[in-house]
């Protein structure tokens, strides 16, 4: 979009926290009223307001829709939308006319960058609570239930292995005791694994939990993050809560558009997050994909690579990320015990990286954040070498098998290496969702991911996958007037 032909019109001052800028307001013609604002003042707001940046034509000019502020002109305030494109500020046109009939030689036109609420942070006004699957025993109780089962959560429904389940029992009269914060004996265990040093090791409550420190220990506020769109939903969490600006690249064919999120690199961005296999879509990037992002990608860019169900992919051309820690490159890779391991309750991600990153995310780390249960667990289940293997051939059978089943019912899914297939069903995925729920089968819808007729299905066992398909043709031909009856 261009703004041409403008003319100087009104002073004005911007005050973002208390802080001011001024600059001058100007009236489009045939368009808005627009400011210009210094870029030190834009690049403040961008943690204040900015819902999400779209990069329009060429990229020379970046959108952000509804940034909220208040417009005082003289004695009068009201609240304005505010559209920024590149350094400047659109506003409604008759906010400029206004303050030309209101304002006299001298005064200015002042807009208002604060919080709704002064107690709080403005991300706070930002976030929104994560929305897990629907548990199994909400659906029994509302439907009235017995036989419910979840394929919404990409949780292994074949369990921990019995070695961990042992070392469970045998540390539950113990647990009186803080854990050993450091998680010694389960970092080393993973170091050996890993061929890494204990030190290049740290652990988490769950992955989600590094993503907060991750972000804490990099993102200022009016920094960048890039990430696939869509994907798992923690790192616009991540961002916002830090104050930072989320750049979504859309996916090409269902996968990461690597070039272009390469292409989307500015000064402020830190971390380019890759989720491999990606979530919700089950997709990866290759090996040859991930050495073209390296050349020319600056030094302060982090590359996360979130491999959550990497024990679960199958594509030769997958790439391992601790190769690119091995290559003392800027790289975090996440992984997790919530997954193939089956200890998703007891919450026990890792991550791995240089020995100065992890002794940078170490400072963040809250003293006891692994509990003693999950250490042991954890520990035990590295010991079981059967628990991976059978896990993924279980995997690799029921996505077979559902693959053939959505082939033949002309359904569309994306190529999957995770535990769990991302498929059109050509229906409102709510319709589909409440059909299928009605006959206690949990999955998850894809509007939530911006795809409304697509749903997210675990790969389960035999048994629970045939169920899904049975309900699920079911579903798909039934009227959704008649799905609630
Ligand atoms: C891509 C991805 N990363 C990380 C996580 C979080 O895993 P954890 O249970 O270790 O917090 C998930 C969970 O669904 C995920 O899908």
């Amino acid at each position: 979009m261009l703004i041409s032909d403008r003319y100087p019109y009104l002073d004005f001052q911007c005050h973002v926290y208390g802080e001011c800028f001024r600059g001058t307001a100007y009236v489009d013609t045939g368009f808005n009223g627009g400011i210009v604002v210094p870029e030190s003042c834009w690049s403040r707001l961008w943690p204040v307001y900015a819902e999400e940046s779209m990069v329009l034509g060429d990229g020379s000019a970046t959108v952000t829709p509804s940034w909220r502020g208040l417009v005082r002109i003289g004695d009068q305030s009201f609240q304005v939308r505010v559209v920024c494109i590149g350094d400047e500020f659109i506003i409604g046109r008759e906010v400029i006319d206004r303050a030309r009939l209101c304002l006299h030689n001298g005064e200015h036109l002042v807009l208002d960058f604060d919080g709704p609420d002064p107690r709080l942070r403005p991300c706070i006004f930002r976030l929104t609570p994560y929305l897990p699957g629907k548990p199994i025993e909400e659906v029994k109780r509302e439907l009235g239930l017995d036989d419910v089962i979840k394929m919404a959560s990409n949780e292994n429904v074949l369990g921990p292995s019995p070695k961990a389940i042992e070392a469970i029992r045998n540390l539950a009269p113990e647990v009186f005791y803080y854990p050993e914060g450091s998680a010694p004996e389960l970092r080393k265990a993973l170091a050996e694994k890993w061929s890494v040093t204990p030190e290049q090791v740290i652990l988490g409550n769950g992955s989600d939990e590094l993503l907060v420190y991750i972000g804490l220990a990099v993102l200022n506020p009016g920094d960048q993050i890039i990430q696939a769109d869509p994907t798992f939903s923690e790192y616009r969490y991540v961002a916002t809560l830090c104050g930072a600006e989320v750049v979504s690249i859309p996916m090409k064919d269902l996968t990461h558009d690597l070039a272009a999120m390469k292409e989307a690199v500015t000064g402020r961005t830190k971390l380019l997050f890759i989720a491999n296999p990606n979530n919700p879509t089950g997709t990866i990037v290759t090996r040859q994909e991930v050495e073209t992002l390296w050349d020319g990608l600056p030094q302060h860019v982090t590359v996360v690579f979130d491999e959550a169900y990497s024990e679960y992919a199958e594509s030769e051309d997958y790439p391992d990320g601790l190769q690119y820690v091995r290559e003392d490159r800027n790289v975090i890779v996440l992984r997790t015990f919530s997954k193939a391991y089956a200890l998703a309750g007891l919450r026990v991600g890792y991550a791995i990286a240089s020995e100065e990153i992890v002794g940078y995310l170490n400072k963040l780390r809250q003293p006891f954040n692994v509990n003693s249960v999950a250490q042991a667990a954890a520990v035990a289940s590295l010991r079981d070498t059967d628990q991976v293997p059978r896990t993924q051939k279980l995997n690799s059978e029921g996505k077979r098998y559902l693959c053939e089943e959505f082939d033949r019912l002309g359904l569309k899914y994306a190529p999957s290496d995770a535990n769990f297939i991302f498929v059109d069903t050509g229906k409102d995925s709510k319709e589909v969702f409440q059909a299928l729920m009605q006959k206690g089968v949990i999955v998850r819808t894809g509007d939530i991911f911006g795809y409304p007729t697509h749903i997210r299905v675990t790969i389960a066992t035999p048994a629970m996958n045939q169920r899904f398909i049975r309900e699920l043709k079911t579903a798909l031909h039934t009227d959704p007037a008649n799905a609630q009856r």
